[in-house]
């Protein structure tokens, strides 16, 4: 699988097919044109992993400052468990780095177990709960929080 692999920024060609991923995917889904005003948007870092040039799964984040915040990670069910949101969120991780960013960080329903586990191998941690923040069904999230250090924060902008 790895060899086929290749994480891209997002472009116009992905938008049809990762419209479809939300729709599969969320109760709230990002609609195209959502998708499309993330494309060339400031601070906006979105990835998509094509595997043998098909689209399998997205994540994208939006920079403030030196705030990053993920708005989604989403890979179809038939490509999950290869190590794709692993690699599209190290994509997102390094590009907030090269940023010099102080944290990147994301809410995720509190039942989400894969995401859960997912986010804590990449050395997220729990800081936070927002009550009632989904819908369909209501349940709260739990906001993770990656802290880079000072010297991160170095490297990162070298
Ligand atoms: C969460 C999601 C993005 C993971 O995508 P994926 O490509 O299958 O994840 P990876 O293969 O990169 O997995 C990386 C690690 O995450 C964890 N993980 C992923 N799926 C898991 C599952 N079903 N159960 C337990 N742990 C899981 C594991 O630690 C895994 O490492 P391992 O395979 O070495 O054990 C995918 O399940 C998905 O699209 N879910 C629906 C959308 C969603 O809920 N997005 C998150 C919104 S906050």
């Amino acid at each position: 699988m790895a060899e086929k692999l290749k994480i891209v920024p997002m472009e116009e060609r992905h938008l049809d097919d990762l419209a479809a991923l939300e729709r599969l995917c969320f109760a709230e889904p990002w609609t195209r044109p959502c998708l499309a005003a993330e494309l060339n948007k400031p601070g906006a870092v979105f990835a998509v992993a094509e595997l043998d040039g098909k689209v399998a799964g997205y994540a994208g984040m939006n920079c403030v400052l030196d705030e990053c915040y993920v708005d989604d990670v989403a890979v179809f069910p038939q490509y999950r468990r290869q190590g794709i949101a692993l690699a599209l969120m190290n994509g997102l991780i390094r590009a907030a780095r090269a940023r010099g960013a102080a944290f990147v960080t994301l809410e995720v329903r509190e039942s989400n177990a894969p995401a859960v586990a997912l986010y804590e191998k990449l050395g997220f941690q729990a800081a936070g709960r927002r009550r009632g923040f989904y819908r369909c069904p209501d349940e709260d999230a739990v906001i993770y929080t990656l802290y880079f250090s000072a010297k991160d924060r170095l490297e990162g902008s070298l």
